[in-house]
C-alpha cells in the first residue's frame, strides 16, 4: 500500500481551499459567512448544501453527507483517500512523495510518471494552438468545422492539429530543452527513424485520464496513407484498457442524469457533448473492457450502449452488454436510425436532432429480442431456431433467475414458440456449452480460441516486414475476435513506433492466450518457409468476408426498403449500386483466392 507521510497530508490540507475545490462541482453563492449550493449527491431544486470556508467542512441538509475537503473528493471521485489526496496535492501545487519513496528506484519512477504528465499537457496545449492559430493547421480546422465541431467544443476537448513535418515537434521540444532520452520514453517518436514523430497531418485529440490529466493522445487521418486513427502507444501513465475517452468531461452529468452514453469513435462521444449531452464517452478503438465498465459505475448505475449502426457495431454491441451487465451495470441500447453512427448526425441533421436521439433508448432485453426476430423466416423453423441459439448465451449471462425466467417467456411468445420447448432446448445448451463458458467468464484474457486469423495474425509477428502491405488492405475492425483486433492495433502502434520485434508486439498483448499462441507457434519454427503466401491467403480471406457482411447488410436493407419510410434518404438506386460495387470486388477477391473457373 502506497502511504502518504502525516507531514505531506497536513501541507495539502493545510493548502487546500475547499471552496476552490467545491466550486469545481457545485455552483456556490456566499451568503453571509457560507457559501450555499445545489447538492451534487442528490437531486434538489432548492440548495439544502452549504461549504464553510473556515472550518474546511461541506454539509448537507438534504442528504446529510457532509466532512472535509478529502472527504469531499472521494465522495465525489467515487475514489480512495490516497488518490484523492493527490487530487487535492495536485490542485494545491504540493509534491507527493510517498512512504517507501526513500526506495530511489520508486522514487524514479514517480519522477518519471511527473515527467510525461507535463509534456503531455504541453503536447496538449501545442497541438492545440497549431489547430486553432497555426497557418499549417488551417486545413485541419476547416475539416474540423466541415463536421461541426463549434469553437467551443475545440477548446473544451483541446483538439489539436500534428503537422505533416514529422521531425518538427522533436526538433521542437529538443529547443525547450527536453532531453534524448526523456522523449524516447514517451513512445511519441519512431525508434527506427531518429526524431521522426509517429503522428503527421492528424487532427489529435488529447485522451485524459477520470482526473482530467492528458495521457495519451489519438490522431485521426486527414491526409495519406495508415488506419483512420492511431493512439499513442502505453506508457507508466496510459493504460488503454482502463481508460475511457471523455471521462473527466463526463462525469459530472453522468452524476447528475445515473447514465452514460457509451460510444464507439472519439467524433460519437465529442458530438452528444457538442449536442449538449454531457455524459458521453467512448473505449480507446479497442473492445469494451471490465475495467472500463467499472468506471462508469463509479459515476452512474446504467450505461447506454450508441455504437455504430452497422453489423460491426451490432456484434460489439452484444460483446459491451455482456460486460456492462456483468459489472452489474443496467443496459439500455441507443437507437440510431437512418445514420452511422452519432457524429453523422451532428454533421447531417444538427445538434438538437442528436440530443433528441440520446433519448430514443431500448432495454438490452428489447434489443437482443428485436435482432433474434430480424433472423425469422416465414414459416422457416431452421430460422427460428438460429434465433434461439443467437440469445441463449445471452440467456446464460442474466443472474437472476426471476429475470431469466420471464425473459426466456418474452422470446417465446416473440419468436412463436412454446416456452417449454423453449427451455429444454436452452437446458440442452447449457450442457453442452457449460465448460467454454466456464473459460470465457473466468478470465476475459485467457479466452483465446485458436483460428486461422490467429495463425495470420502470429505469421505477421514472426515476419514483421509483411505487415506493411496487410494494413494497407485490411484494418482491425475486420476481426470478429477481440484479442485479434487488439493485436492488429498493437501491430500497427508496433509498426508505427519503429520496433516491430516479436517482443515488442507479444509484450503489448494483454491477451494471455494469444501471446503464448504467438510465441509456441514462433518457436515451434512455424511460419519460416514462404510466409508471403500465408499473409496473402489471409488477407483474402479475411477480405472476402469483411465484404460479404456488407453484403448481407445491403441485401437485407434491400429487402427491407420501403419506399413510403425510406423515400429520398435511402434511396433504392443507391443500395443496388452498393451491392452491384460489392459483387464486382467480391468476384475478384474470389478470383484471386480460387484462381479463375
Ligand atoms: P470508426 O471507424 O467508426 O471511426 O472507428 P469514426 O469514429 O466513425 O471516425 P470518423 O467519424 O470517420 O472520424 C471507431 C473508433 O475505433 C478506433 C478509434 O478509436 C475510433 O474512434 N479506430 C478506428 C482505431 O483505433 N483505428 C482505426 O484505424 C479505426
Ligand atoms: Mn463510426
Amino acid at each position: 500500500m502506497k502511504r502518504i507521510p502525516e507531514r505531506i497530508v497536513q501541507d495539502i490540507v493545510s493548502r487546500t481551499d475547499i471552496v476552490r475545490i467545491v466550486g469545481e462541482y457545485v455552483r456556490l453563492e456566499k451568503r453571509g459567512s457560507r457559501w450555499t449550493g445545489l447538492c451534487p449527491f442528490h437531486n434538489e431544486k432548492t440548495p439544502s448544501f452549504g461549504v464553510n470556508e473556515e472550518r474546511g467542512f461541506f454539509y448537507c441538509f438534504g442528504c446529510k453527507k457532509g466532512g472535509d475537503a478529502i472527504t469531499f473528493v472521494k465522495e465525489i471521485e467515487r475514489c480512495g483517500y490516497v488518490e484523492a489526496l493527490e487530487h487535492l496535492a495536485e490542485k494545491a501545487g504540493v509534491l507527493v512523495t510517498y512512504e517507501g519513496d526513500e526506495d530511489p528506484a520508486e522514487a524514479k519512477a514517480a519522477k518519471e510518471r511527473q515527467s510525461l504528465y507535463e509534456l503531455y499537457e504541453r503536447l496538449a496545449g501545442t497541438f492545440h494552438h497549431l489547430l486553432l492559430s497555426d497557418p499549417r493547421g488551417a486545413e485541419a480546422l476547416e475539416y474540423a468545422r466541415r463536421r461541426k465541431l463549434s469553437d467551443d467544443i475545440l477548446k473544451s476537448f483541446r483538439i489539436g492539429y500534428a503537422p505533416k513535418d514529422r521531425s518538427w515537434l522533436y526538433r521542437f521540444l529538443r529547443g525547450k530543452s527536453y532531453s534524448a532520452d526523456f522523449l524516447e520514453t514517451t513512445g511519441l517518436f519512431s525508434r527506427k527513424y531518429a526524431g521522426s514523430v509517429i503522428f503527421s497531418d492528424r487532427l489529435m485529440f488529447p485522451i485524459d485520464d477520470a482526473r482530467g490529466r492528458v495521457v495519451a493522445f489519438g490522431g485521426r487521418i486527414l491526409s495519406g496513407d495508415g488506419p483512420k486513427y492511431i493512439n499513442s502507444p502505453e506508457t507508466d501513465i496510459f493504460k488503454k484498457h482502463d481508460t475511457l475517452f471523455g471521462l473527466s468531461k463526463s462525469a459530472q452529468a453522468m452524476r447528475t442524469t445515473g447514465e452514460s452514453i457509451l460510444c464507439e469513435g472519439y467524433m460519437d462521444a465529442i458530438a452528444f457533448h457538442a449536442a449538449g449531452v454531457s455524459n458521453a464517452v467512448a473505449p480507446l478503438g479497442t473492445a469494451f473492457t471490465d475495467s472500463q465498465a467499472a468506471l462508469i459505475k463509479r459515476y452512474a448505475g446504467t450505461v447506454v450502449i450508441g455504437f455504430d449502426s452497422d453489423e460491426a457495431g451490432t456484434r460489439a454491441t452484444e460483446r459491451a452488454i455482456a460486460i456492462a451487465e456483468g459489472t452489474g451495470l443496467a443496459v439500455r441500447v441507443l437507437r440510431i436510425e437512418n445514420a452511422k453512427d452519432p457524429a453523422e448526425i451532428l454533421e447531417k441533421n444538427g445538434p438538437e436532432r442528436l440530443k433528441k436521439n440520446a433519448a430514443s433508448t431500448i432495454t438490452s432485453d428489447e434489443f437482443i429480442l428485436g435482432n433474434a426476430s430480424s433472423m425469422l423466416r416465414k414459416g422457416d423453423s431452421e430460422s427460428q431456431s438460429i434465433a434461439f441459439q443467437y440469445i441463449f448465451p445471452y440467456i446464460a449471462g442474466i443472474s437472476s433467475d426471476i429475470k431469466r425466467d420471464s425473459f426466456i417467456n418474452a422470446a417465446a411468445t416473440r419468436l412463436g414458440a412454446d416456452p417449454a420447448s423453449v427451455r429444454s432446448d436452452y437446458n440442452r445448451f447449457l450442457n453442452k456449452e457449460a465448460p467454454r463458458r466456464v473459460v470465457a467468464g473466468a478470465e476475459q484474457a485467457s479466452a483465446f480460441v485458436p483460428s486461422s486469423d490467429a495463425e495470420f495474425i502470429a505469421a505477421i509477428v514472426a515476419n514483421s516486414e509483411l505487415f506493411e502491405s496487410a494494413r494497407s488492405e485490411i484494418g482491425p475492425v475486420d476481426f470478429d475476435d477481440d484479442a485479434l483486433k487488439d493485436a492488429f492495433i498493437t501491430m500497427e502502434e508496433c509498426y508505427r513506433g519503429g520496433d516491430q520485434s516479436v517482443s515488442a508486439v507479444t509484450d503489448r498483448l494483454t491477451c494471455g492466450g494469444l501471446k503464448e499462441f504467438i510465441l509456441q507457434k514462433i518457436s515451434d519454427g512455424a511460419y519460416s518457409i514462404n510466409p508471403e503466401r500465408f499473409v496473402v491467403d489471409g488477407v483474402r480471406r479475411i477480405k472476402e468476408r469483411a465484404l460479404e457482411r456488407q453484403k448481407q447488410r445491403i441485401v437485407a436493407r434491400i429487402r427491407e426498403y420501403d419506399p413510403e419510410r425510406d423515400g429520398d434518404e435511402l434511396s433504392l438506386n443507391d443500395l443496388l449500386y452498393e451491392k452491384m460495387f460489392l459483387d464486382g470486388e467480391l468476384t475478384r477477391i474470389k478470383e484471386e483466392r480460387h484462381g479463375r473457373p
